[in-house]
């Protein structure tokens, strides 16, 4: 079966991406954690009908889990999610490290008011700017033409 491209550090993504780019082609990106289910492919599909690219990242986060939350029992099954994205014509995986999210002295996050604030932040109080920051950097670190998201709880 075929399967993505796989690239872990930022600077290879933009390498693709300016590959593409530069072919006249557009770029869709879907901002995964991985643990890929048919609501993931579903989102692979409607990024190909937006774009002509499609880059999937699969990242665990870390900052969007407080310290009571078990960031280390969250499922990992990179070669299962690898094999889906392949069978879903995903054109790029990029996986990166911790590290190359958060290198050494990263000390910038974005914090969101307004719907954030209250309800599950009341028990939560990092998730929303966690995943504010992460997908922040995805979004620059890709800049792709349009990402796509699937539906979330109402505040999210
Ligand atoms: O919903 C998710 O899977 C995550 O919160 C996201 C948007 C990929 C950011 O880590």
């Amino acid at each position: 079966m075929s399967q993505p491209v796989v690239v872990d550090s930022v600077a290879a993504l933009r390498a693709q991406i300016r590959d593409w780019r530069r072919d006249g082609l557009r770029v869709a990106m879907v901002p995964t954690m991985g643990a890929l289910h048919d609501g993931h492919i579903s989102l692979v599909r409607i990024a190909l009908q937006k774009a002509e690219r499609c880059v999937v990242s699969i990242f665990v986060n870390p900052t969007q889990f407080a310290p009571s939350e078990d960031l280390d029992k969250y499922p990992r099954q990179l070669a299962r999610d690898l094999d889906q994205l392949g069978a879903a014509k995903a054109d790029l995986a990029f996986t990166p490290t911790v590290g190359e999210m958060y290198p050494a002295g990263f000390a910038t996050k974005i914090s969101v008011g307004g719907p954030s604030a209250g309800l599950e932040s009341d028990f939560r109080p990092t998730f929303f700017d966690g995943v504010a920051t992460v997908v922040a950097k995805l979004l620059l670190q890709a800049t792709p033409d349009c990402a796509v998201f699937g539906e979330k709880d109402y505040q999210q």
